[in-house]
């Protein structure tokens, strides 16, 4: 079964996932493979619904794979995706306040993030909060990431999954 990061938008999910395992898997580019287009533009042309619904399906399919799995920030909007999270055996969360989650997404130049472009940062706030209840209830482990480095996360998760295995 997969070990599953998750957290809000610019946690480093996919950055600290690529350090944990060269066969981690992505859930957004796993998703961009599937749709055929960026995740930006499928929400453009089909709207959020559509995208969760994706999200789903592409979920159940890699929970059962046995690597890292990096999710989107909203896996946890849909009650079904929470329901099999629920059932995992590993879900990490990359927690970090809300001020720093929002200078590193303002910072980021490469990535396309459809809800962070669309709402203001009070609405992007208030998602954050709504959805932190999810990834506290979600988790079997917290790790805080506001001052880590990507490898430092790594390297403790990496310590952290050697005393269960
Ligand atoms: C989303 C987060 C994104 C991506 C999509 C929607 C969200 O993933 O799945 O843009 O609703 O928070 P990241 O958390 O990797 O940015």
């Amino acid at each position: 079964m997969a070990k599953v990061l998750i957290g809000f938008m610019g946690a480093g999910k996919s950055t600290v996932a690529r350090l944990l395992s060269k066969d981690y898997i992505d859930m957004d580019s796993y998703l961009e493979k599937t749709l055929g287009m960026p995740v930006a533009q499928f929400f453009a042309q089909e709207g959020e619904a559509r995208f969760r619904e994706k999200e789903s399906s592409v979920l159940q399919t890699l929970l059962h794979k046995d690597t890292w799995l990096a999710t989107g920030g909203g896996v946890v909007e849909s009650p079904h995706n929470r329901d099999l999270l629920r059932r995992a055996d590993c879900v990490i969360y990359l927690e970090a306040g809300f001020d720093t989650l929002y200078q590193r997404l303002c910072a980021d130049r490469l990535n396309q993030r459809p809800m962070f472009q669309q709402l203001s940062k009070d609405d992007l706030q208030d998602l954050f909060e709504k959805r932190q209840v999810w990834y506290q209830e979600l988790a079997h482990l917290t790790l805080a990431t506001d001052s880590q480095t990507p490898d430092a996360i790594a390297a403790t998760l990496l310590k952290l999954m050697a005393h269960r295995d």
